[in-house]
């Protein structure tokens, strides 16, 4: 029986502190009116100093846990999607594993841009798939202002923090991701790049002093690529999975540049009314971005269960992603008559096994048997 991996529980966090246009108008030479047309920003929330990534990433996954009625310690896997973490090591993964009381779970993170959390959605499939996992926490965080130039504004405007994350179940149920496209092209890596901090350019007071320490963007580059690639992985997507445009309840896009997200629509032929749209409140939160969108559609009632949903991202790398995703209700498998239990019981015992020549059981594979129930 195929295992898919239903979304049961997702949540958000949102630093208060809010930074608007004309704010940034007080110290760069911009304009509410040339950031909203370009972009569609009006204001984004940036971290307090006493704030990080992993504390983020905490507060959204617990309001994840909470909802999917899951404890940490029931979890089988965390998967971090950033590109800012607290730290270059330990790993973001382990401190929020640890800080949620996720005792012994194994969790790790996973880098790849602004496609963070579409990346960590597709992989934490495959354990559910496999039946290596039943149940998986998946967290897109980002902390951009701790590497933005904020007197470059031809990307201080554009970046916001946050976190959003999900928890996703088995299910014998269609859910979850039903088609996935991943993509990358490495040539373009000097597009979106954070110079110094890596093995490449190790910290030195001639990097700090190079400003070498803060993310250097070329726009129009990553505007073209954007605008070439999203229509078609969302086309890509939407095939792969067996569906129609029309088959799509909501798009919830990237939310990186309002004219990406209407040229991406435009080329899948989604009309607008089917397109989630939430920058001018936050602006590019990078890998948080997505699972943020999807708790908001779901508290404004523009997400329903039952909905199939159409996830598109690009972004550093220079890479791309895109799923289809179908929210149903967490399905409990109809009960096995109890002398069906008892049957089942006696047979996988190992002396049992043994004798009719098989191999024992082992803890893992008792995980493929689908264990699908409410928690
Ligand atoms: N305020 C006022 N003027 C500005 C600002 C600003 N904040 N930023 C740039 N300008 C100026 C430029 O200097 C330029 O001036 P010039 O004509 O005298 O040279 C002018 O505005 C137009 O600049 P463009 O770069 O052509 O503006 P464009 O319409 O392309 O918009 C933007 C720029 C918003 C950055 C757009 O290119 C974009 O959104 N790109 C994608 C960025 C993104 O999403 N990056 C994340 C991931 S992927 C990647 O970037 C590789």
């Amino acid at each position: 029986m195929k295992r898919y991996g239903n979304i049961i529980g997702w949540g958000k966090y949102i630093p208060s502190r809010v930074i608007t246009n004309a704010d940034l108008e007080k110290t760069l030479d911009t304009s509410d009116e040339w950031i909203v047309t370009r972009t569609g920003i009006r204001e984004r929330h940036i971290a307090d100093n006493g704030e990080n990534t992993s504390q983020m990433s905490i507060a959204a996954a617990r309001a994840a846990l909470e909802m999917a009625g899951v404890h940490p310690k029931d979890l089988d896997l965390i998967i971090i999607a950033t590109s800012s973490p607290d730290y270059l090591t330990p790993p973001i993964s382990s401190q929020v594993q640890h800080g949620l009381g996720a005792k012994n779970v194994g969790a790790f993170t996973l880098v790849t841009g602004c496609t963070g959390f579409v990346y960590a959605l597709s992989t934490a499939q495959q354990f559910i798939a496999s039946g290596a996992c039943k149940t998986i926490l998946v967290v897109g965080a980002e902390l951009l202002s701790r590497f933005i130039d904020w007197n470059d504004r031809e990307t201080c405007v554009l970046f916001g923090d946050g976190a959003g994350a999900v928890v996703i179940q088995a299910t014998e149920v269609p859910s979850g991701v039903l088609s996935f496209v991943l993509g990358s092209d490495g040539s373009g890596g000097e597009h979106l790049i954070l110079p110094a901090g890596g093995s490449a350019i190790p910290p030195s007071h001639k990097s700090l002093d190079a400003g070498l320490h803060s993310v250097k963007m070329n726009g129009r580059e990553g505007f073209k690529f954007a605008t070439r690639v999203l229509g078609k992985a969302l086309r890509q997507v939407i095939q792969q999975a067996g569906l129609d445009t029309q088959d799509i309840d909501l798009f919830i896009p990237h939310q990186a540049n309002i004219r990406i997200i209407e040229s991406a629509a435009r080329f899948a032929n989604l009309p607008s009314e089917k397109v989630f749209v939430n920058i001018h409140k936050y602006g590019n939160t990078s890998a948080a971005s997505i699972p943020i969108a999807l708790c908001e559609a779901f508290e404004e009632g523009r997400a329903k269960i039952g909905d199939t949903l159409a996830f598109v991202a690009f972004g550093a790398g220079l890479t791309w992603a895109a799923a289809i995703v179908k929210v149903t209700e967490n399905v409990k498998p109809t009960p096995k008559p109890l002398w069906q239990n008892l049957f089942t019981g006696w047979l996988s015992r190992d002396h049992h096994v043994k004798k009719e020549g098989r191999r024992p059981i082992s803890a893992n594979e008792t995980l493929s048997e689908p264990e699908v129930e409410n928690t």
